[in-house]
Formats: C-alpha cells, structure tokens, sequence
C-alpha cells in the first residue's frame, strides 16, 4: 500500500520520496511556514533552490519541523539547486557551502544543477561530483536537460544522474525526455505538476475529480504519481498541504488516466527555450527570483 512515506529506489541505491513540497515563489517567512507544516503532516521531501531566495526560511522550517515532530535530519529529504550564475568547477564548490549554511544543513540528499548553462554544465556537474564522493552530497541531479544535454553530460562525466527535475503536467508530459530517463535508471520529478495552478480548471480534471470525489489537485497528483513520478506541488496554505498529501487512498483506472495522458500539448513554459537560461554569458541579474531580497539570500 502506497502513502506519504512511500519512496523511489534512486539508481545509486538510496531512497527517495515520491512525493514533497515546493517552495518556489514564496519568501523566507513562507517557506519556513510551509515547511514546518508540512514536515507535521507527514512530507519528508522539501525542494527548494539557491534562485528561490528561501534557504533561510527552508533551513528554519526543517529545524522547527524536527523538533515539533520529534524526526532526526536523515528522516527528510532535502533537495536544493545550483543557481545558473554560479556554475563552473570552482564556483560551484564555493556556492555548495554557502547553500549548506543558509539551509544549516551538514549534507544534502539530492542536489541538482538547476538549468544546463551551455559550455559549463559539464565542469559544474564534475564539482557536484566531488561533492558526492566526500559525502556530502548523496544523490546527484540535473534538472530542465533536454535529451541532447544529457547526451552531452553521460559523455563527459562519470556519475550517472539520479534524478531529472523536469516541468510535468496534464499539458506538457514530455514523453521523449520520459522516455530517456528510463532507458537511462534516471527518475524523473516533476516540476509545477499542477501546471503552476492552471491544470486546475481543466475540464476533464473537473469532471474525474467530480466522478471520484475528489479535488482537481488530488486527481492530478495522483494521475502524476500513478506515472511514476516523484512529484513536489507547491503551496503555502496548510489546508491545501494537507489536501494535496491525500492521494493515497484511491487509484484512478487506466481508462482516466488515458483520458489524462490526452491532455498532452507537450507545451513548456514559454520561457524554456529563452536564451538566457542555457546562455553561458547569462544575463543572470533578472533571472534570479527576487522574493525576498536580501543579498544574504543569493551570497556564495
Ligand atoms: N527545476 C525547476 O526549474 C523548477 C521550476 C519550477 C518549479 N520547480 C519546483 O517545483 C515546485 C512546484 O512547482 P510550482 O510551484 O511551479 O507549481 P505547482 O506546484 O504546479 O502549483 C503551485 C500553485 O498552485 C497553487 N496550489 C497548490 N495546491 C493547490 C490546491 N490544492 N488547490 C488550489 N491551488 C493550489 C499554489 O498556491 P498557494 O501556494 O497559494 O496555495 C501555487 O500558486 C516549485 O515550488 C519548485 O520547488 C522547479
């Protein structure tokens, strides 16, 4: 039987939840809020990034959640991101200790290069390995690689990634990265899997939430998990945290989940092929998101 702590083999062999909370858009203060909430309902994977300005607030929520639960830090599973700017061999080791430090944290489960910045993904990626090999790091990740990226990556590098966070919803179920990921033993996690709130208002996921008794949120997630996804929906509301945790106790028949996969449009984020996220030259300044802006947030 499957549940909130239900967990994904990682192809270096440790366990990862299949199911978390992001923290994307949301300030310090919320993401603390979030995290401590979560964590006393029962999440023990939290995803957050350097670019998302919360490590702070994540850090702080981790140490209230352990200590109102009674959990130990090796009972959650912390995944944060390399921020764009700092990629590079040197830079990257640098900016690692400064994300433990925001996060308070001795290691990190799974730490993911957050966008594959042409001609310096690969030396980033070989410091993340360094990392992993004095432990402080115990899985390794790429997030929004297109197949021709991790191509490249496999090629020059020896760690195979454990996971690919990648943008997965009812409208975008990018098939040939899916596709890859699996020939490769590389999990793939979806990012925005309620489509950032816009998959809510689907019609077909009105009418399966209506026919199950269910919210739109609770069909998606649990279509999404039924995919063998690791998924990680946002919000800051308790109720919604709660509500979104609850997809353990019904199974959606494959003749739904087809009319689910129908939905695709295999549509990104328009912003996914802008320049300046692959651009080794950046710009970097106005793609760092800003919701609480303190300098301590994005420091090395
Ligand atoms: N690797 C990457 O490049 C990347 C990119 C984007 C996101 N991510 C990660 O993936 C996480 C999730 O993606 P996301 O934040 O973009 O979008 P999402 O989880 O698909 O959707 C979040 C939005 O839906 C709302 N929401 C959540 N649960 C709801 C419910 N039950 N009913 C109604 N509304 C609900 C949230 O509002 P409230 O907060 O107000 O409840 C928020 O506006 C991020 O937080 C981040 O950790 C990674």
């Amino acid at each position: 039987m499957s549940d909130l702590k239900s967990t994904v083999q990682l192809n270096n062999g440790i366990l990862m939840p299949r199911f978390g909370l992001g923290v994307w858009k949301s300030s310090n203060t919320d993401a603390k809020n979030a995290v401590t909430t979560a964590i006393k309902h029962g999440y023990t994977l939290i995803d957050t990034a350097k670019q998302y300005g919360n490590e702070t607030g994540v850090g702080q929520g981790i140490k209230e959640g352990l200590a109102e639960t009674g959990m130990n830090r090796k009972d959650l599973f912390v995944t944060t991101k390399l921020f764009n700017g700092n990629q590079g061999y040197e830079s990257t080791l640098r900016a690692f200790d400064g994300q433990l430090k925001r996060l308070g944290l001795h290691y990190i489960d799974l730490y993911l290069i957050h966008w594959p910045v042409d001609d310096k993904f690969i030396d980033t990626y070989k410091a993340m390995e360094k990392l992993y090999h004095e432990g402080k790091i115990r899985a390794l990740g790429i997030s929004n690689f297109d197949n021709e990226r991790l191509a490249e990556l496999l090629e020059h590098t020896d760690v195979v990634p454990a996971v690919n966070q990648m943008e997965f919803n009812p409208t975008n179920q990018e098939k040939d990265i899916l596709a890859q990921a699996n020939l490769e033993g590389i999990q793939l996690e979806a990012w925005s899997p309620l489509g950032g709130g816009d998959s809510l208002s689907d019609p077909t996921v009105l009418s399966l939430a209506e026919k199950y008794g269910k919210t739109a949120a609770q069909i998606i997630l649990r279509w999404e998990y039924q995919r063998d996804l690791v998924i990680i929906p946002k919000s800051i509301h308790e109720q919604r945290i709660v509500e979104n945790s609850q997809i353990f106790d019904f199974e959606i028949t494959s003749d739904d989940v087809a009319k689910l996969n129908a939905l695709d449009k295999s549509k990104r984020g328009l912003w996914y092929d802008d320049f300046k996220w692959h651009n080794p030259d950046g710009p970097w300044g106005d793609s760092v998101d800003k919701w609480d802006d303190s300098p301590a947030n994005y420091a090395d």
